[in-house]
């Protein structure tokens, strides 16, 4: 079994963070995003692993996975975001005939994926998708299943036949290539993984839809990296390797090595990363300041603070904020009292 992990996305919908880097490399809980996309695949037994990367995005995820350990990492080009089906055409040589799971590498799954790849072992279906249950089918692929099996896809419907979204793993046998082979590009221009799918279904083959166990997050907005955030910092054993003085530590806390905390309250769950300052502030429940970030004066809650941030005598406590990389909020004294704001493209700033 192989595993083929999706990180050529252009993540638009995560703009600004995304216009300097891609989404798999955001960390959530410290950690980049494609970190436990890998962890799940080499716990259900995958050793050998593709990543498909654009020209874009090929740096940052190649230096966001380093040295990896326990798989074999192998880097594949998709020159152009033409969807999912198209990545997995551009993967086919590697691929070869092996099985393989798919892997959107921005999401996100509490209890692993291991599952999806035993039901196809245990033998039988062309695929298997793994479905969850959601609010709001129509941002997803929608599944319409009888017992175990699915009779219909569709991708982002406007009337979902069901509230089962596709979540971001699949399990495939060598048959997809063949189908994908003769795909036509969707209405929004691409060669969607869900077409593929409905063609294996029509022509008579057995796809399994399986629930997922735990949560899953799809990270697409910044609202899903904050509550993804949430998810994985609850489950994070406490830690103290920093330096700590004059503060309190409440509840599940995470210091890193190297991190400096003083004259400061830390309530968790929170992780304060390696190399990262905390001073004269407090840092709230739900929140990872990232390594070498700055909190000085300041009250943070519910919120990412990404490498090296600076969040400086901010007056008002910042909440459900995801301050980019090197970013700065900082506070002015005199006149005029006024915000002074240089924004990226596509910022979003609330005023409260
Ligand atoms: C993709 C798939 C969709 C699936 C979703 C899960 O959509 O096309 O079927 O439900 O991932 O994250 P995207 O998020 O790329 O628009």
């Amino acid at each position: 079994m192989k595993g083929l992990i999706l990180a050529a996305g252009r993540g638009t919908r995560l703009r600004p963070l995304t216009h300097t880097r891609p989404k798999p490399v955001i960390r959530v809980a410290g950690r980049p995003i494609i970190h436990y996309a890998l962890d799940n695949l080499k716990d259900a037994g995958v050793r050998e692993i593709g990543i498909v990367v654009s020209p874009d995005t090929r740096t940052d995820v190649q230096a966001a996975l380093g040295g990896v350990e326990g798989a074999r990492v192998t880097y594949i080009l998709q020159e152009q975001p033409q969807g999912l089906a198209h990545a997995v055409r551009v993967a086919r040589g590697w691929l070869g005939d092996d099985p393989f799971v798919l892997y959107l590498g921005d999401n996100l799954f509490e209890r692993g994926i291991a599952p999806f790849v035993q039901a196809f072992d245990r033998g039988g279906p062309a695929a298997v998708v793994a479905l969850a249950r959601v609010e709001d089918p129509r941002q997803f692929g929608v599944a319409e299943v009888a017992g175990g099996r699915i009779l219909r896809l569709v991708e982002k419907p406007e009337r979902p036949p069901s509230d089962l979204a596709v979540a971001g793993v699949y399990v495939f046998g060598p048959r997809i290539h063949r189908v994908i082979e003769d795909l036509e590009p969707s209405a929004r221009g691409e060669y969607e993984i869900t077409d593929a799918i409905q063609r294996l279904i029509d022509g008579g083959h057995e796809v399994q839809g399986l629930p997922i166990e735990g949560w899953w997050k799809d990270t697409g907005r910044a609202e899903d990296l904050l509550d993804a955030n949430r998810l994985l910092l609850a489950n994070v054993e406490p830690k103290n390797e920093g330096r700590v003085e004059e503060s309190r530590l409440i509840g599940r806390v995470v210091i890193e090595a190297g991190a400096v905390v003083r004259r400061s309250t830390v309530m968790g769950p929170a992780l304060i990363a390696a190399g990262s300052r905390v001073e004269d502030a407090f840092v709230g429940p739900f929140t990872a300041v990232g390594p070498g970030a700055e909190v000085r004066g300041s009250e943070v809650e519910y919120s990412i603070v990404a490498d090296r941030a600076v969040i400086e005598n901010v007056p008002t406590r910042l909440q459900e904020c995801v301050i980019g990389v090197g970013a700065r909020v900082t506070s002015r004294e005199g006149l005029p009292r006024a915000h002074r704001l240089v924004l990226g493209d596509a910022s979003r700033v609330e005023i409260g």
